[in-house]
């Protein structure tokens, strides 16, 4: 994954890539922790086909789509990982808000926040998962595991995400890395 790094940020120097679209994904790697630039991540891009599309999908609160219109922005706010215990947080702001309007479910994310504990990656985000007089689910939890560049669902994701259950795969999370 540090060569991955490396050979990416070599080829954003060399001008082969557009900077901004270069993203290098490092979700296990506490190297990437490093970063300080906003996070891209789609949340699952499945879930935008299944709700009908990018239209039934409502950014706010700093979250923007990217030009994809399936990957969302999720500007940078703050860290606290510590190379040399491999532990500490990386945090995101904005939320996302998958809306299926024929069964009436959402699926909101908002804040999402790389969590580190001695090299182990979990991503954590309020959740906000309802269906209509049934389910009402919401709360901050490490919602994905994040280990060998997949985002799996936890065993408190699946408790807040209602519609998924635990060891399901999400898309993998994207963010820059400050050389
Ligand atoms: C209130 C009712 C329902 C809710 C809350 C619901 C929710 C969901 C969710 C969250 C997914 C996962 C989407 C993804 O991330 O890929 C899904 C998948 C799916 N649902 Fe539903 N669903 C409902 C009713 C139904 C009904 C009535 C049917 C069939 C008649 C159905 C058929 C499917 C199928 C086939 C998939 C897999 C789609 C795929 O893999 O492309 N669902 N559903």
């Amino acid at each position: 994954m540090k060569l991955r790094v490396l050979l990416a940020a070599a080829a954003v120097a060399l001008g082969l890539i557009a900077a901004p679209a270069v993203t290098s994904a490092v979700s296990s790697d506490p190297v990437a922790a490093q970063a300080n630039s906003n996070l891209s991540w789609s949340g699952r891009k499945s879930l935008t086909e299944y709700v009908g599309g990018p239209a039934q999908v409502t950014v706010s609160e700093g979250a923007t789509k990217l030009k994809d219109n399936v990957t969302y922005d999720w500007p940078f706010v703050s860290s606290d990982y510590n190379p040399s215990t491999k532990t500490g947080s990386i945090n995101f702001k904005g939320k996302v808000d998958w809306w299926h309007s024929g069964y009436n479910f959402h699926v909101v994310i908002s804040n999402p926040s790389i969590v580190y504990k001695n090299g182990v990656g979990q991503l954590w985000a309020d959740v906000h998962s309802t269906l209509e007089g049934q389910i009402d689910s919401k709360g901050r939890d490490a919602v994905w595991d994040l280990s060998g560049g997949d985002t799996i669902v936890t065993e408190a994701g699946e408790k807040l995400l209602a519609f998924y259950a635990k060891g399901e795969k999400w898309d993998p999370v994207n963010y820059q890395v400050a050389k």
